[in-house]
């Protein structure tokens, strides 16, 4: 399904090109060498063996697929195991830990597909999840399978593919439970219908990987019932500082080259954001001292965003080089958000651990602290 006149390489005609191409449309090519070269066992309905999965999500430099997701491989080896099972998977984690980069990994490499996904939230309604009907064919023939519009969960269970439910505890109980027939007994009803097309019984390759911000309160409050059905798995904040640093590094010039940006910001420039990012996030400085936490997560995703916005900025703003003050113009709307309580820690981090900082990028980056809101 990944047309070649979507990918962002080939405009076509010079016509705005996506922002941003789902996953088996940007490494179309990286998935078409994968499965030439894939002789592992392949589950039922699988495109891709689990081996193959996991080498398109962690990379693998000799077949030239890069890595996508920086985090522990058993955990993405345990995600593949509970979806080739009958039983569904749950990521679980902090704001900004790649729960959805992981699910959508997942689903593009062993269904093709990544776009089969429900958007969880307190509106979400039966009808973005099963079906729903086109009401002049249901006016005009009564309830029949044209008449339907099949919504995600319909379609994953009818071709065989992965169904992603993003930031499923933010949906209503009884909108979560519609779940528990589809993942036990794997077959919805369509009591509208008569006769046999009014069962659909799901095809191999069927399943559903969730996600779940911790953040969010409400994981407690899934039924006893639907988490039975699913294996949770927490996805956790990148520990390494140079991991992290390669990450954002490599994500933000990733971002720089589709905004047309030719310099990324220096090792420096990232090295204040990443320290600041962490030490804010675990509420101590890489020397082990404790300081206060902001209420905002300070994920490695937002680290990303921030980065982009500083490059954004020197290159349209400034003179090209970021500087340390186009951090400090950048982090306010990261860090703080609506939160004034926050904006004083993040002060009083520049006034106790910045102003320690002896380096030249570091004095340079307290000097630029007034450029903080407020
Ligand atoms: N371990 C990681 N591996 C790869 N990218 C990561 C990792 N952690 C964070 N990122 C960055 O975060 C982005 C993905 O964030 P994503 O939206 O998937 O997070 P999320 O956990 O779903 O957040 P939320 O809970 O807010 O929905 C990636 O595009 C990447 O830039
Ligand atoms: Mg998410």
């Amino acid at each position: 399904m990944a047309s070649k006149k979507t990918t962002p390489a080939q405009p076509p005609n010079g016509a705005p090109t996506m922002q941003r191409p789902p996953a088996e449309v940007t490494f179309a090519d990286e998935l078409t060498t994968l499965r030439a070269k894939d002789e592992g066992p392949r589950p039922p309905g699988w495109r891709l063996s689990p081996r193959a999965v996991r080498t398109f999500i962690l990379g693998d430099a000799s077949l030239g697929v890069r890595r996508k997701f920086v985090g522990n491989p058993s955990l993405v080896d345990r995600a593949m195991v509970a979806l080739a099972t009958n039983r569904g998977l749950l990521l679980v984690g902090e704001p900004g830990t790649a729960k959805s980069l992981l699910s959508e990994l997942l689903a593009a490499a062993i269904s093709g597909r990544s776009t089969l996904t429900i958007q969880g939230s307190a509106g979400t309604t039966d009808d973005q999840i099963r079906y729903s009907w086109n009401y002049a064919l249901l006016l005009a023939e009564g309830p029949t399978t044209r008449a339907l519009v099949p919504a995600p969960l319909y379609l994953g269970m009818k071709e065989g593919a992965i169904v992603r439910f993003e930031e499923i505890t933010r949906c209503p109980l009884e909108i979560q439970d519609s779940l528990l027939a589809p993942l036990s007994d794997r077959v919805l009803a369509v009591p509208e219908i008569d006769g046999a097309d009014g069962m659909l019984f799901a095809r191999d390759g069927f399943n559903v990987v969730a996600t779940a911000n911790a953040r969010d309160l409400g994981v407690n409050e899934m039924s006893a019932a639907l988490k039975r059905r699913f294996n949770f798995e927490t996805v956790f904040p990148i520990p390494d500082f140079d991991v992290e640093m390669a990450l954002v590094r490599d994500e933000t010039r990733r971002l720089l080259d589709r905004a047309g940006v030719p310099n990324a910001p220096s090792v420096e420039i990232l090295e204040l954001l990443v320290t600041t990012f962490r030490e804010l996030r675990a509420g101590e400085t890489k020397t082990g001292q404790a300081m206060d936490r902001l209420t905002t997560a300070m994920s490695t995703a937002e680290a990303v965003s921030v980065a982009h916005a500083v490059g954004v900025r020197a290159h349209f703003l400034g003179d090209g080089e970021a500087t340390p003050a186009d951090v400090v113009e950048c982090l306010s709307g990261a860090a703080v958000k609506s939160n004034a309580e926050d904006l004083a820690r993040l002060r009083r981090y520049f006034e106790q651990r910045v102003s320690k900082r002896t380096e030249p990028h570091w004095r340079a980056y307290y000097e630029a602290r007034h450029r903080l809101p407020g």
